[in-house]
This record gives C-alpha cells, structure tokens and sequence, in this order.
C-alpha cells in the first residue's frame, strides 16, 4: 500500500469516506482514523496498529448531530464534562447507540466519545461527514505520535493517508471518563486535569489500581503502552543520572544543572506543558540517536504532572 501525504482536509476525508483507514493530526496525539459505520475499514485499524481485538476505539465527532449517532444517552455527568471541555482532551464514555458496530467498542456496550480542539482535525470530521473511530497513530505499545514525521515513521506503507498538521501541542494522549454508571471515574488521566474535571464533577474519582479489580472497565489500561525502544528511568533531578554511560543516556525534565557528567542529550523544559508536548517526541529522538537509557526527571502529580508520571511510569515499566 502506498501511504499519501496530504495537507489537505478534503482529500484526507475523500479516502475515509471510500473506506480507507487516515492519520490526522489532534491536539493530543495524531489518531489513526476510519469511517465508523464501515467495519472493514475499522478492522484494518487494528491490522495497521497490530492493536489486540479487546481494545475498544474512541469515536471522534465534530459536533452533537454526529455525537447522537454513536450515543445512546448522555448521561447528566457526561453533559456537563461535554459543556465544559469539548471541543478539547477529554474523551467520554457513554451508553453506546445500537447501531454503532461492536468492532468499534471491543464488544462493549459503552463508547468513548471526543471532539478535538484543533482546527485541522475539526475540518476533517466536517468534511467526513461521519463519526471517526481513531486510536492513536503508532504501532500498538509504541509511544503515541505527536507529529506527522513520526506516523511516517509508524506506519508508512501500512495506512492510506497520513493529514498533515504541526506537532501536537498538548503531546499526551486525552483524559478518559467513564460517564455510563452513576459515579464518574476517570480511567487514564491526559490532557484535562483532576482538579479541572473536580470542578465540573464534585464526585468523580480516580481509578487507580481498579485497573486488575475491573479488567473490562478500560481494558487498554492492561495492555503493554508508551515503550520506546531504550531503557526509562524516573529520576529526582540531574544528581541521580549516573556518569558511567553518560555516552549513552540522556535526560528529559525541568532542572538542567547539576549532574555529574552530562548524558548524551538533554532536553530542559521550561514547564509542565513542555515536559509533555516533549515526552514521546524526545522518546523517539533518543532511539534515532542509538540512546539506551532515558532518565525522566520527576514532577509533582498534580494538574498535567498527573497524566506525565502515568505515561513516564508505563514506559519505565515497557
Ligand atoms: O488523545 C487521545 O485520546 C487520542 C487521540 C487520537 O484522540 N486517542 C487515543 O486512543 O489515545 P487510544 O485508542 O490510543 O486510547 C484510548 C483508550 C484506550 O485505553 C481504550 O481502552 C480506552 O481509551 N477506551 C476506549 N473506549 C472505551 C470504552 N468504551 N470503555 C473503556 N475504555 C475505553
Ligand atoms: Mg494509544
């Protein structure tokens, strides 16, 4: 298969509505995307990912007509978290519309849901006139794309067009919340904070180590996720990276000063925002570089620190 590159929405749209499967650019990640309602084309998502047939695929939509389409009902929680933060990085689960085809959902009755607050992905839905099932766009484990370059580099040969757009300016993947039952749970922190989300939904919770006790509540929860091919490792600052294979390492976080001997590459950030629009595109320039160990530099785990420290942590543990 020959992979076109495309700067423009209506053509990227043109291949999806003739069943072809499309990387387009989002806020958060580029999603890997197919027309919802042609199951083969969503079947050839998970081929091009090699994504295990139990992970369900959230739906993109640009609007509430193409939103009724794949919902059966939005519940109270899930109206007010819609009001306040679509179009943006929050993905939302809700009761699934019986004509939704379960290869979309892994066979659930529920479906995640989410709007893209970015102008290139928005033209693309308009113009596809049809809800977008998109999982992110690289092989499945892989650290998720956050320019085009990087999709290229994923799949090149293994999906029919790749939509340009700049590099993603959020970088980690969007906040999922389980909206479906009476209390909100929040299933993978992202792109809207804890305390944002607290603010809308006084009851929700985090899900965390409900991951083995409720296997089938977000089942790509157990799958293996965000591994680069080097080595990750969490540390307090520049003091812990050790000297010895400083020709082979590198180093991600916000304090620049201070090590012993300087690893191969650094990348100082000046805040949280940059620490994660940088995390997985620093990930794949360290593999290009030859770069064995990656040491992460810890962040507090409030606001965006949350969703960081979940990815940085699951690529430690790749
Ligand atoms: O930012 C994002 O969310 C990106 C962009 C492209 O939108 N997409 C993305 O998709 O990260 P993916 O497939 O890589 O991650 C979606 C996560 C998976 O862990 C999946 O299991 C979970 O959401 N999920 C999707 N639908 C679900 C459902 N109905 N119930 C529980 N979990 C669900
Ligand atoms: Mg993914």
């Amino acid at each position: 298969m020959i992979t076109r590159i495309t700067r423009s929405p209506r053509v990227a749209s043109r291949l999806l509505g003739a069943g072809g499967v499309v990387a387009f650019p989002t806020e958060t990640v580029y999603g890997l995307g197919a027309d919802v309602f042609r199951p083969d084309a969503v079947e050839a998502i998970f081929r091009a990912k090699g994504r295990p047939q139990d992970n369900p695929l959230i739906v993109h939509v640009a609007d509430t007509d193409q939103l009724a389409r794949v919902a059966a009902q939005i519940t109270p929680a899930a109206q007010l978290a819609m009001e306040a933060f679509f179009p943006g990085p929050l993905t939302v689960i809700v009761p699934r519309h019986p004509d939704l085809p379960l290869a979309v959902t892994a066979g659930l009755d529920t479906v995640g849901v989410r709007s893209p607050n970015h102008p290139v992905a928005q033209a693309f839905l308009r113009e596809c006139d049809c809800p977008v099932a998109a999982p992110s766009a690289n092989r499945s484990g892989r650290p998720s794309p956050t320019t085009w370059q990087a999709v290229s580099e994923e799949l090149d040969g293994r999906v029919d067009a790749i939509l340009k757009g700049g590099s993603s300016p959020i970088g980690l993947e969007s906040t999922v919340i389980d909206c479906s039952r009476s209390c909100p749970v929040i299933l993978r922190s992202g792109g809207i904070s804890f305390e944002q989300l607290r603010e809308v939904l006084p009851r929700i919770q985090l899900a965390t180590g409900a991951v083995e006790s409720e296997p089938a509540r977000s089942p790509g929860m157990n799958h293996r996720h965000y591994a680069p091919t080097a080595q990750v490792q969490v540390v307090s600052g520049p003091h812990e990276v050790p000297p010895d294979q400083a020709a082979t390492s590198a180093y991600i976080g916000l304090v620049g000063e201070g090590f012993t001997v300087k690893p191969h590459r650094v990348c100082v950030c000046t805040d949280l925002a940059e620490y994660a629009r940088q995390l997985f595109r620093f990930f794949r320039t360290c593999e290009k570089a030859g770069v064995t160990r990656i040491y992460c530099q810890q962040v507090p785990e409030t606001g965006l620190g949350h969703a960081l420290m979940d990815r940085i942590r699951r690529a430690a543990e790749g």
